[in-house]
């Protein structure tokens, strides 16, 4: 098996990375997250209890392996401690197991409440966002205005920027959105109550990780949402506020050469929640059949999940920008009982700004599809390639012709041992 693994959604979130993770589990020693927050959701059945994770990387349930969150998540210290508080009901103590980076960036109460703010808005462009302060923590990110974990272990320094940033929100509240101002005293003790709480869990993950290598440990590094979200090189502005693809190195430290293999997943057709163009967005019986079938429902936000055809050009396009190596293919058994299934291979206009991998801006372009024959013998629950029908066997093998590598492991169904291992890695 390879060291340093990379899982990475390739379409719009929600590709089924937690049952992936979940199929590795075994032979992994470390998991990682290094972007986003927790607007990702992960549902997992743990001792036959439902637990949706958020923040913690879901390999958490998985009692062998070390789980860190590195200096590129942002972290909401109530959502973390939440969650913390629910997984410890079905595993136990994960205060051993669970390292945060001191340099990630926090997000506090005047983000969640921008953010919102901003979407309720009717003047300003809805990006359809979870609603959890990702985006406006981001931005002081970038700002260099953040306050970082390590700056809760310094009282003055904590107080001084926490008063520096209500100046600026509480003014914004005030003036932009007559909406309530937030108050500095007791910010102030949340933070540091929160700080007491978080003690146990900030170490260093640069140095944890190096070791883990050194030792031929196995780590994971999970991404959390999916490529076409990445806010550079995804459907801007329609995207989150991270790095997904690359974001490896500068969301933990370690070095982009240390990457080994990078895994892609995809369904087998395309979901998206938020607002943004959906090139192969069904609106007929067909998208609500995938819908219903796959029970397409936001695992975050409870939101109904568009529906459409995979597009094949898309995902060309993401398992070349993020150097994937191979594929995940799920959801297959979704498909089971259609008559015809489409991919989208092209696109028939262009916009003149630029060619569309450049530009991402797929708001006027009309997919062109080939059509491929369905099956009436279903995939559900199958667990070797061969006892696959002929028309699911030619599905797939198109998806590896369109997308230039090999599909390695397909999900036919919601459990775990619903699961075609093609290729160990
Ligand atoms: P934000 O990440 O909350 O700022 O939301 C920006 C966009 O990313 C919105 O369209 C969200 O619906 C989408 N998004 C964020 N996290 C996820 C996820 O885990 N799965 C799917 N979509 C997501």
């Amino acid at each position: 098996m390879k060291q340093n693994i990379s899982l990475l959604g390739l379409q719009w979130g929600d590709e089924g990375k937690g049952k992936v993770v979940d199929n590795l589990a075994n032979d992994l020693d470390a998991a990682v997250r290094y972007q986003g927050g927790h607007n990702a959701g992960h549902t997992l059945i743990v001792n036959g209890k439902k637990i949706v994770f958020h923040l913690l990387p879901s390999a958490i349930c998985h009692e062998n392996i070390k789980c860190y969150v590195g200096r590129g998540v942002v972290v909401s210290l109530e959502a973390l401690f939440s969650e913390i508080a629910e997984a410890k009901e079905v595993l136990g103590s994960i205060e051993n197991r669970l390292v945060i980076s001191p340099a990630c960036s926090l997000i506090q109460p005047y983000h969640i409440q921008l953010d919102q703010l901003r979407e309720q808005s009717n003047n300003l462009t809805k990006i359809g966002t979870t609603g959890r302060g990702i985006g406006t923590s981001y931005e002081d990110k970038v700002g260099r205005r953040s306050i970082r974990i390590a700056d809760l272990y310094n009282e003055e320094k904590l107080r001084d920027k926490l008063e520096q940033s209500l100046e600026f929100y509480n003014s914004i509240f005030k003036y932009s959105f007559g909406a309530p101002e937030i108050d500095l005293n007791e910010l102030y003790e949340i933070n540091l109550e929160h700080a007491e709480l978080l003690k146990p869990y900030v170490g260093n993950v640069i140095e944890e990780i190096r070791e883990l290598q050194n030792n031929n440990k196995k780590i994971l590094f999970e991404g959390a949402q999916g490529a076409l979200l990445d806010v550079s090189l995804g459907t801007y502005p329609f995207v989150t506020s991270s790095n997904l693809i690359g974001g490896v190195s500068a969301g933990t430290g370690i070095s982009p050469s240390d990457i080994d293999y990078t895994i892609g997943i995809t369904k087998a057709y395309t979901t998206r929640v938020g607002e943004g163009p959906f090139p192969t967005e069904l609106f007929d019986e067909t998208g609500t059949y995938l819908a219903e079938k796959g029970g397409e429902v936001g695992a975050t936000t409870g939101r109904p999940r568009r529906c459409g055809w995979l597009d094949g050009f898309l995902l060309s396009n993401m398992v070349k920008v993020s150097g994937v190596d191979g594929l995940c293919l799920t959801k297959i058994d979704v498909l089971d009982g259609l008559e015809k299934i489409k991919i989208s291979t092209e696109y028939k206009s262009q916009h003149t700004s630029g060619s569309l991998i450049e530009t991402m801006d797929l708001e006027e372009v009309e997919p062109v599809y080939i059509e491929l024959d369905g099956w009436t013998d279903p995939t559900s629950g199958k667990t070797s390639f061969n006892e696959l029908n002929e028309n699911a066997k030619s599905f797939i093998e198109k998806i590896e012709e369109i997308a230039g590598v090999p599909v390695i492991m397909i999900s036919t169904g919601p459990k775990r041992e619903d699961t075609i291992i093609r290729e160990k890695i």
